[in-house]
């Protein structure tokens, strides 16, 4: 069977050489304490707690996504759903960095996921899918009702205002958006699949919903960097590797079926399943953050959004030439992410970034805050 080279693996900044944190002084009988602390609260917390408003810090959002009807969600009831969507299947657990997926439709992995058959093996078993904007559409009546506070002010506010043809939403574009950027993730694993420790390459902060079965997370702010590495493990470090892992500053916590984990653009993060299945939904968030001095050319968040994604259509696209410069991989591998649209990148996203630019002045003001 043909194997799909994860090219999306564009989605990790893998680039802290191992020889680097070696380099570092060994700390002789430090181990990482994890504790750096990520608070539960409520959304009447939140809104009153100008600390955690900036969008800078991780917490656990508890006490409203229980009412979901996405928290009975059964895989029967996504295969019945969403069954064209495109899945990277795991059979093999995705600890490591060079973890391969194959890709397959949603149903057809489901029934792989529950009765393997072309592909056993004795390791727990993984699914990402990067839903499309009509998977989403589908699935997001269940995460009814919504009522996320201001800091999560999400596309629907702002997409199909900057992504528009004449006067109407323009959905291939917005569709191109989402699965180019693995915008709207589900994730299904067993217990004891992990997806190795990384950051992602792209500064928006992430959200997201526990709906089934538990899940363990380690975090670490980017200021944290240079510390950490993809490859260390961090429910089961090696010191003797990684000795420099014990100076990060990091947090770990478990979430439950119906808590929302929110955390900052950049931050490295670890997860473990705790049981069978865990299923989880999550979703970009950009234009809610404070400015910090941790990003490196800017200070506002959503402008190293912009930059980032800019990078990736420089290369496909070039003012003025009009071939595309990229391969397109999704012609081969029917499911694989499509290059960025030209109108995305050249005529859209600088209109989006007006918008979270005001989004988020609007938020916060001028404020500078320091970490
Ligand atoms: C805001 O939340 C943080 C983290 O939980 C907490 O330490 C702080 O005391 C809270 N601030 C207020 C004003 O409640
Ligand atoms: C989930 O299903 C259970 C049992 O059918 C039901 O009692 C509960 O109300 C449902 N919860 C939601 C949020 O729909
Ligand atoms: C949740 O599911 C129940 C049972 O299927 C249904 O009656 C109800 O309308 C749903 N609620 C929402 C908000 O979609």
């Amino acid at each position: 069977m043909a194997r799909w080279r994860p090219v999306a693996l564009t989605l990790f900044v893998i680039y802290h050489s191992i020889r680097e944190i070696e380099a570092q002084k060994p700390v002789r009988d430090k181990v990482q304490d994890f504790a750096l602390r990520i608070p539960r609260v409520t959304i009447d917390e939140l809104a009153k707690n100008r600390t955690l408003r900036t969008g800078l810090h991780a917490y656990v959002l508890s006490g409203f996504a229980e009412q979901w009807n996405a928290t009975n969600w059964t895989l029967d009831y996504l295969t019945e759903k969403i069954p064209f969507e495109w899945v990277d299947y795991y059979p093999k657990n995705m600890e490591d960095v060079g973890s391969k997926p194959y890709l397959f439709k949603f149903d057809k992995a489901v029934k792989e996921f529950q009765h393997p058959n072309e592909l056993k093996t004795d390791k727990p078993k993984y699914m990402q899918i990067r839903l499309s904007l009509r998977g989403w559409k589908r699935l997001k009546k269940d995460f009814v009702p919504k009522p996320l506070p201001d800091v999560f002010w999400d596309d629907d506010e702002w997409i199909s205002q900057c992504m528009r043809k004449g006067n109407k939403a323009d959905t291939p574009a917005i569709n191109n958006f989402f699965v180019t950027n693995q915008w709207k993730f589900l994730l299904i694993g067993e217990k004891g699949t992990t997806m190795f420790f990384h950051k992602d390459g792209t500064a928006a902060s992430t959200w997201q919903v526990q709906l089934v079965g538990k899940k363990r997370w380690t975090l670490c702010p980017n200021t944290e960097s240079r510390f950490l590495s993809p490859y260390i493990d961090t429910y089961n470090p090696d010191y003797s590797r990684f000795p420099a892992f014990a100076m990060a500053k990091c947090g770990q916590v478990t979430v439950s079926p119906g808590e929302l984990l929110y955390y900052p653009a950049y931050w490295w993060h670890h997860t473990f399943q705790l049981e069978t299945p865990s299923i989880s939904y999550t979703g970009a968030l950009v234009g809610v953050e404070a400015d910090r001095s941790d990003l490196g050319a800017d200070r506002k968040p959503h402008v190293q959004f912009y930059a980032d994604l800019q990078e990736k259509c420089a290369k496909c696209w070039q003012r003025g030439v009009s071939e595309r410069q990229c391969d397109d991989i999704s012609q081969k591998w029917a499911g694989a992410a499509p290059p960025p649209l030209r109108v995305v990148c050249e005529e859209y996203l600088p209109d989006c970034l007006r918008l979270w630019s005001e989004h988020a002045k609007a938020l916060h003001g001028e404020d500078r805050v320091e970490l």
